[in-house]
This record gives C-alpha cells, structure tokens and sequence, in this order.
C-alpha cells in the first residue's frame, strides 16, 4: 500500500491549475450509456481511482472507452451487459449512476446493492423512488437492484425529492431524458454537478429547464446524440488547496476555476482572516498572520459543502478561538477527529456538531485515511505538524485528488509517496 510522508512546517504558495471535477466526471459519463449514436470526446477528466473503476464498469457493459491526457473517448454502440456486479460496485457508491442510463435505454436495469459506507447510512431509497415514479418495477434479490419497465417505455411523472440529493436527481434526470412526456423534479440537488449535467444532456439533444435550480422540467425525446464536451473544475480540490496555503500562512492562486462556484467557501475564508481576490478565473488567497475560529455548517448548494467540512475542520486547528462545524448533510461525517486528534489537536464532538479549539500546536505521527475527505484534512494538518506525518492508506486520497503530492509540492510542500506494508 501507499502513504504520504508529510514533512510540516512549510510555506504552501505560488501558482496552480484545478483538475478537472471528479463528481461531475461520473454522472457525465454514465450518461454516456443512453445513446449509441456516435463517439463522446469529454474533455478535463482527472486521472483518478473512482474515474478508473466507472471505466471499467462501462467497459464491462460494453461500452468501448479510451482514456488519455484527460480525455476520454467512449463508444456506447454495442452495449451488451444491463448488470453493473458487485465487485465494481462496491468500490465505488456512485456506480449507482448507471441506474437511470441503462433502465432508460435498455428498460432493463441490474446494480448490484453498493456496500457499507464510512461514514453514517448512504441510503439509495431516493434513487429507487425517482425510477418507480417514472415507470419502473423495482425488485430487491440476492444484493441486486433489478429495475424493469411496467409497460414498453418510461413515462413522464412528477418526483418531489423529500430531501436534496445529488445523486438522486441524476439519476432522475438521465432517465427521464429518454422517457415519454413531461417530468417535473421538484427539489432537485442545484449543485454544480447537476447543472453541468443538464447542460451536458442539453447538448446531448434533451430539453431540460431549469436548470442550475430545484425545479426542473424535462420533456423526454426519442434521440440523444453523442457529443464533444469540457468538464468543469473540481470545485472541492480548489477548495483543499485553498485551505493548504491559509493553513500554512501561504498564498496561493488557483487557477481555471468559477469564483461564483465556490462562494460560501470563500466567505468563509475571508471570515476566518484570509485576503480573497477574485477574477472570471481564478482565486487568489492570502493567508492572515493569524486564524479566526469560524463556525460552518455544511448543507446543500448554495451552502458550504460537506465535501469541505474537513477540510474546514483541520483548518480550525490552526484558528485563533473555538470554532463550531456542523454537517447537515451528513450527521455522522466525523471520522478524522480522531486522528486530526492524534497529531495533537483539541476537538470535540458533540451530536452532529464539531468543536474545534484553537490554536493547537500539532506534531506529527502515523495517521490512517478513512474516506476521501477525511484524508484530505490529515494532509493539510500535516503540512503544519511538526515533524513528519504519515498518512497511510492513501488509496482514498486517490480516489478524488489528481497528482496531490506533485501538485502540493509544486507550491512547496515536502511529500514523498512511499510504499509500505500493513501488518
Ligand atoms: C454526492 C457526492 C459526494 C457529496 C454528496 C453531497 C458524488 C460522486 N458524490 O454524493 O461527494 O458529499 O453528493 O454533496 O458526486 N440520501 C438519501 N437517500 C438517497 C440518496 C441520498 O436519504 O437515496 C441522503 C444521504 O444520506 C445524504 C443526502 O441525501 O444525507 C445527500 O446525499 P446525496 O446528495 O445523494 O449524495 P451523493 O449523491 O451520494
């Protein structure tokens, strides 16, 4: 296995350029399976894990894909397989994506059940609810989700999410394109993700209105095109390395990213003392000579992303004061605590809410990745730890960060990938 061996006490500044967005990759390329009219050329998908593992599952549904300099050619043609196994699934949640593609195109649809989840219950009900409404059976058996049609074709419905979920809504979306009639989505996730998918199905030849809100309307059609398309910045990974220079007192610019994207995070960090100037483009942060305790609850778009919150958290560490974090998307997403804990700082939890005090001085120490993000926050507590940090089982962090330790010590970090054994 890999770890990270973080030697702290450096300065993170100067230049760098977002990868493009993991989360937006996915549901973009799942969307690929609903045609088999012509080759898809997308554009800015980072290299990554879970980017690697939809490869495959496309590859084997049949779907005839080449990947390289972040971009990505697929074929959907010859599509042969509607069972998306275990053995894929379980490796990566959002696998689910394929759902909505396959019912729609084929009417026949296998997912296998995604497996356990690091952090508190990721339930899929909304997922099946939204493919039921628009004309789906759906049959639970031996750890598979089998959805069929009722009658020849999906059929326009109204889906009201009782609650904002990004995968939900894509899923939804991509089948309701192919459906007959019109669907309404009331609550839909207003993510980045999702309005970059919707523009992406529009250009596909789906009409979609609504689009970057909650209500959406969708009139189905009979034919979807495959076409060429540039993905967005990851919104997350810009936020991460923002958080990299104001941790270590740095300033940084990141480049190719959305301002408006990334409000409530740059909010935040001009709260906590940081200098935030903007352009169509980029975002540069300079860090203050000292950190100020900020509370942050992390809700759906608009709002501060959960995909931050630990980030924000390891931030805190460093932050003059007591600062309170609170995660309304999901309660239990605490699981670097303890090992942000380990290296020294001082955080309580209490329900669903972290209580950060600040400042701590941190020393390094071994700590273990639990899940994406979490990993990220061990990182950046890292680069102000005294000492040498290792981060171990960094297949998470590969997940969703492209080249994180090239890219961190191009602004000068000291990381070193080493392999290690476990036991
Ligand atoms: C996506 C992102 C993830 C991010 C999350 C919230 C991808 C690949 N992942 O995950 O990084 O943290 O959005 O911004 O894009 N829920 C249900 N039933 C469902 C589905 C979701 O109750 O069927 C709940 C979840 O438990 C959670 C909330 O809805 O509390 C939001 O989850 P959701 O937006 O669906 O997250 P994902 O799409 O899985």
């Amino acid at each position: 296995m890999d770890k990270l061996v973080i030697r702290g006490g450096t300065r993170i500044s100067g230049s760098i350029t977002a990868s493009g967005s993991k989360n937006t990759s996915l549901p973009i390329i799942a969307a690929t399976l609903l045609t088999g009219n012509g080759t898809f050329i997308l554009r800015h998908i980072p290299n990554l894990r879970d980017i690697m593992t939809f490869t495959k599952l496309l590859q084997h549904l049949g779907s005839e894909i080449d990947f390289s300099d972040n971009t990505m050619k697929i074929f959907s043609a010859n599509v042969q397989s509607i069972q998306a196994p275990y053995e894929l699934v379980k490796q990566m949640r959002a696998s689910i994506y394929v759902l909505g593609p396959l019912l729609a195109r084929f009417g026949h649809a296998r997912v296998s059940l995604p497996g356990g989840c690091a952090f508190g219950p990721r339930p899929i009900d909304l997922h099946l609810m939204a493919m039921e409404k628009l004309g789906a059976t759906i049959t639970i058996e031996t750890g598979f989700i089998d959805a069929t049609l009722r009658e020849g074709k999906l059929r326009g419905a109204h889906i009201d999410f009782p609650i904002s979920s990004v995968g939900a809504t894509g899923n939804a979306l991509m089948a309701a394109v192919l459906a007959e009639g019109t669907t309404t989505i009331s609550n839909a996730a207003a993510e980045p993700e999702i309005e970059t998918l919707c523009k992406f199905l529009i250009a596909m030849g789906a009409t979609i209105k609504g689009t970057g809100t909650t209500e959406l309307q969708i009139e189905g059609t009979d034919t979807l095109n495959a076409v060429e398309f540039h993905n967005v910045f990851d919104r997350i990974e810009a936020g991460t390395l923002l958080a990299a220079a104001a941790i270590t007192g740095g300033n940084i610019t990141v480049n190719g990213v959305e301002p408006e994207q990334l409000k409530a995070v740059l909010k935040k960090f001009a709260q906590a003392g940081c200098t935030i100037e903007t352009t169509s483009n980029s975002v540069n942060l300079k860090s203050p000579a000292k950190l100020i305790a900020t509370d942050v609850t992390a809700k759906p778009y608009p709002s501060f992303p959960t995909d931050m919150q630990a980030q924000w958290i390891a931030l805190m560490t460093q932050a003059e004061g007591t600062s309170h974090i609170i995660d309304k998307v999901y309660h239990e997403r605490f699981n670097h605590i303890p090992e942000l804990n380990r290296l020294g700082a001082h955080i309580d939890i209490r329900k669903n809410q972290a209580i950060v005090h600040g400042p701590q001085k941190l020393s390094g120490t071994k700590v273990m990745s639990t899940d994406l993000r979490a990993s990220a926050s061990l990182v950046l507590a890292g680069l102000v730890a005294e000492g040498t940090t290792e981060v171990l089982r960094v297949y998470h962090l590969d997940r969703g960060y492209e080249q994180i330790e090239t890219k961190l010590n191009s602004l000068g970090a000291d990381i070193t990938r080493e392999k290690y054994n476990e036991f």
